[in-house]
């Protein structure tokens, strides 16, 4: 407030003197963005994809499709050129499809690593304080061959071990990457006056989508269809995620990453959007949201997926599977996912306290004040050794490392920051531009540290929004659409 008072009168004396200052129209301008691509204003667009098995790794590449990373990147010359920066030999590249780009490893796993970090040179626009690469967009099943040993547990190597019903899988294979395609950007509409280009594919190997239409049942789907009109306003990025027998378990997000260091839920370096990596409590996130079809009542659509790493004693993450330990946070919108874990009467699946934002905590044993509905389910780190009693640890398998969740509800006790207050806000028919306290609310949720710790400062390498569908009974298919997207950090 006093910054922009102090500004106003700059304005003021600007304006008398007839010199316009930039920067100092709005309150946001005690803030800037910390992504490459403020607002997904640029033309020249930069964005990639990856694809993830349930441990975030890659296993076995599908048949022609290489390494699951590629790129689109291109240079709009002159408002009627789209100059491509990657082309179909880096996007094929692949453990088979070695032949250059002196990528040297014989593991699956590294090469999709090194790849990624092959395509960010590609794509790299030199900015300040430093360069930034893409957008990500990314897929993950949840399929998960135990008899295969592929998972690690708490991120040391297990198994085999027989199946369990929160793991599909039909058999050999299971865990394959999707096909993927590319439509490479290029300029659209009578008078070329727009852009469009789109990644799709699909899990199901033996099913045929290369027309890009949404298949009928029995086939899983996949599509992210960017569009925009030349020199105007921002990019639409529009997503289609469908599920099948064999595929019942999928994920489709929209992600800004940090352009160096592990993101969220990695162990190797990653590249990205976020040139400044947003710290709590200081950070908001814009965008808006437009959600088509919701993906059926497993469908958990994330209005917000925040991610990052710390070890437990407090030390920053550096990429040791068994200690370091991945921390996420996500509001779930689908209003259809009816029920919420944490109850006054099971609160295992309660974090240990709530906060208020004026700071005052509520033990979740204070069953008349603590928000139960605010909260769908918390796991504490499955190598935390002193978690609150009574707990429940997250999945062991689903991360290279331990991983910690807290799930949030839309909730009365979030509108300080933003976030919806009511079940259905945001949903289908209800598009909204959403301007989120992500700082001020990551600041306030509860993470595991060790007792006597000294408690770290919440960094969050990875920002972005999409759903993950669980298992159901039937095919389901979610379709959304993400525009605007901004993360602000305050000036310095
Ligand atoms: C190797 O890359 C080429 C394009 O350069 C592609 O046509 C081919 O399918 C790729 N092969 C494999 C096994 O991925
Ligand atoms: C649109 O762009 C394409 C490719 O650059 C070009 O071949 C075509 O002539 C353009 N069409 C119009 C109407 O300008
Ligand atoms: C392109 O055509 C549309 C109508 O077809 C028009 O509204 C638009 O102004 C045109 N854009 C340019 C850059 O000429
Ligand atoms: C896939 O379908 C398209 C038509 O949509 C056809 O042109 C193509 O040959 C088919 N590919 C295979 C491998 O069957
Ligand atoms: C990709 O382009 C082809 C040919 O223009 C088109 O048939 C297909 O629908 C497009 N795919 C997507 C997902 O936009
Ligand atoms: C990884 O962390 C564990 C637990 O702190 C430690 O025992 C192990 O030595 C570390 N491994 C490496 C390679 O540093
Ligand atoms: C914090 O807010 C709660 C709820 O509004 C209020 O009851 C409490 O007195 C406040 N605590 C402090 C220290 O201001
Ligand atoms: C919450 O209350 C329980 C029982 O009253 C107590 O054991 C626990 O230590 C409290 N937790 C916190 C985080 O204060
Ligand atoms: C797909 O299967 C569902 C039942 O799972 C059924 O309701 C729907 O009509 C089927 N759609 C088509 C196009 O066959």
């Amino acid at each position: 407030m006093e910054l922009w008072r102090i500004c106003r009168l700059f304005l003021l004396a600007a304006l008398v003197s007839g010199i316009c200052i930039l920067g100092c129209e709005g309150e946001d301008s005690d803030y800037m963005s910390a992504l490459g691509d403020p607002g997904m204003k640029r033309d020249s667009l930069r964005v990639a994809i990856e694809s993830w098995n349930q441990c975030n790794e890659v296993g076995e590449e599908a048949p022609n499709s290489g390494s699951p990373r590629m790129a689109d990147c291109f240079n709009l010359i002159d408002q009627v050129e789209v100059k491509h920066l990657v082309d179909e030999k880096d996007n094929r590249l692949g453990i088979l499809n070695v032949s250059y780009a002196g990528i040297k490893t014989k593991s699956v796993d590294r090469y999709a690593a090194k790849k990624e970090i092959y395509l960010g040179n590609k794509c790299q626009v030199e900015d300040k304080p430093r360069p930034w690469q893409f957008w990500m967009v990314m897929l993950k099943s949840g399929n998960t061959d135990t008899y295969a040993s592929r998972c690690p547990k708490n991120g040391e190597r297990y198994g085999p071990f027989p199946m369990e019903s929160r793991f599909p899988c039909f058999g050999d294979g299971c865990m394959n990457m999707p096909l993927m395609y590319h439509n490479y950007t290029s300029l659209e509409g009578d008078n070329n006056s727009s852009l469009k280009g789109s990644f799709y594919g699909t899990w199901d190997l033996d099913a045929n989508v290369t027309d890009g239409v949404l298949p009928g049942n029995g086939t899983s789907y996949y599509s992210v269809t960017w569009e925009k009109e030349i020199g105007k306003g921002s990019w639409i990025y529009h997503h289609l995620l469908k599920t099948s027998p064999k595929y019942p378990w999928l994920m489709l997000y929209l992600r800004a990453d940090a352009t160096t260091g592990f993101s969220g839920g990695y162990h190797y370096q990653t590249r990205g959007m976020l040139k400044i990596v947003p710290e709590s409590p200081n950070f908001k996130v814009k965008f808006r949201l437009d959600i088509k079809q919701g993906g059926g009542p497993h469908s958990q659509f994330y209005l917000m997926d925040i991610g990052s790493c710390w070890k437990n004693n407090g030390q920053p993450c550096d990429g040791n599977v068994t200690s370091d330990v991945t921390r996420y946070s996500e509001m779930i919108i689908n209003p259809e996912v009816g029920y919420s874990w944490c109850k006054p009467d099971d609160f295992k699946h309660c974090p240990p306290y709530h906060t208020l934002p004026n700071g005052t905590r509520i033990n979740r044993t204070d069953v008349e004040n603590f928000p139960y509905d605010a909260y769908h389910v918390y796991c504490s780190p499955g190598n935390a050794e002193y978690p609150e009693e009574p707990f429940n640890l997250c999945d062991a398998f689903s991360n290279p490392q331990p991983q910690e969740i807290l799930q949030i509800l839309p909730h009365p006790v979030w509108g300080d920051y933003g976030y919806p207050t009511k079940r259905g806000e945001g949903w289908i028919g209800d598009p909204r531009t959403w301007e989120l306290d992500v700082g001020r609310l990551s600041q306030s949720l509860y993470f595991y540290q060790d007792p006597g710790a000294e408690p770290v400062k919440r960094h969050w390498p990875s920002i972005d929004l999409g759903t993950e569908i669980y298992v159901s009974s039937q095919e389901q298919v979610a379709e959304w659409t993400v525009s605007d997207f901004d993360v602000l950090v305050p000036k310095e």
